[in-house]
């Protein structure tokens, strides 16, 4: 029997599915641009997936006109609260943080946890662990930007019934960043990290520093980053499920599926970016837009888009 190819290396970002406003665009271009370019450079010199990844989230996580680190929407309190997760599939290991509110990276801090004998570790503790394992912090202030407290004064003003908390609003940057890569040796990695939804209870937790909904990893299978709504994406385990599809299907195909069964039996909004275990990549978003971009060893320059 003839060998199967090797894997091609490949490398998906996203960085959040909603109805991009049309001057919003070019900022969201410009992230995933940045971002795809850096984690393709650790990538194409036969890099680590999972450095892959969390190079292309952390200059997301940089960028103040995306929903991550500093520039994240604000809680009901005024408050910066990010999630981020990031699995290897390569053994199977994951690390979540949830609801830290001291540091610009935390994709770094998902992935100490990850190397760590837990796997998800929430607000004041996982401040703490963070501080005194290596990752540095910030004030929470410093992850506040004037924008942000604009955009929590007039949804606060919109009241209760079409304020904070009520429906995930298609106009309000209620996303995530995230990151899928199958490097040279064929090990996959997928990671994401989010402000969550502006205008949030503190305390909330999406979906995003939780492996098998926000995302997942499995070289056998491949991996998946999601971003949207993030209370359907938990019920249903959504990065989880395009796994299992991707043993039968592409992933342009798996990606569909789940994403036509999160708006069908979840009432869910969202997208996710896909890499099979072949180096195949795909994506699907029931959103008006979702900001993308790819490369792989057989493109001459990335693609950009997702109706950005
Ligand atoms: N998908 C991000 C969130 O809902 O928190």
């Amino acid at each position: 029997m003839d060998k199967p190819p090797p894997p091609r290396a490949a490398l998906i970002v996203h960085a959040g599915a909603w109805a991009i406003p049309d001057d919003e665009r070019e900022a969201h271009r410009a992230g995933c641009t940045a971002a795809i370019e850096a984690g393709w450079e650790v990538l194409k010199t036969g890099g680590r997936a999972l450095d892959a990844i969390v190079t292309a989230i952390r200059i997301m996580e940089d960028d103040f006109s995306l929903n991550a680190g500093r520039g994240s929407v604000l809680n009901l309190d005024g408050r910066v609260e990010l999630d981020a997760g990031i699995m290897d599939g390569s053994d199977l290991s994951a690390g979540g943080v949830a609801a830290v509110t001291r540091y610009k990276h935390p994709i770094d801090g998902a992935e100490r946890v990850r190397t760590s004998r837990h796997v998800l570790l929430v607000g004041s503790g996982a401040d703490r662990y963070l501080e005194t394992h290596g990752i540095h912090p910030c004030e929470p202030e410093d992850l506040i930007t004037e924008r942000e407290v604009e955009r929590l004064k007039e949804l606060l003003a919109k009241g209760p019934q079409k304020g904070p908390g009520t429906d995930f609003g298609m106009d309000l940057p209620g996303d995530t960043v995230g990151a899928v890569a199958i490097d040279q040796t064929g090990n996959i990695a997928a990671g994401a990290s989010t402000g969550g939804v502006a205008g949030k209870m503190p305390g909330r937790m999406g979906d995003t520093a939780i492996p098998g909904s926000g995302y997942f990893a499995d070289n056998l299978a491949g991996g998946v980053s999601c971003t949207g709504w993030g209370e359907p994406i938990l019920r249903m385990g959504l990065a989880r499920r395009v796994a299992d599809l991707l043993r039968d299907n592409n992933a342009t195909d798996a990606a569909w599926i789940a994403i036509q069964e999160l708006e069908s039996r979840f009432k869910g909004k969202g997208g996710v970016i896909v890499i099979g275990r072949d180096g195949s990549i795909g994506f699907s978003y029931n959103t008006p837009a979702m900001a993308l971009a790819y490369m792989d060893e057989e493109m001459e320059m990335p693609f950009i888009g997702g109706g950005i």
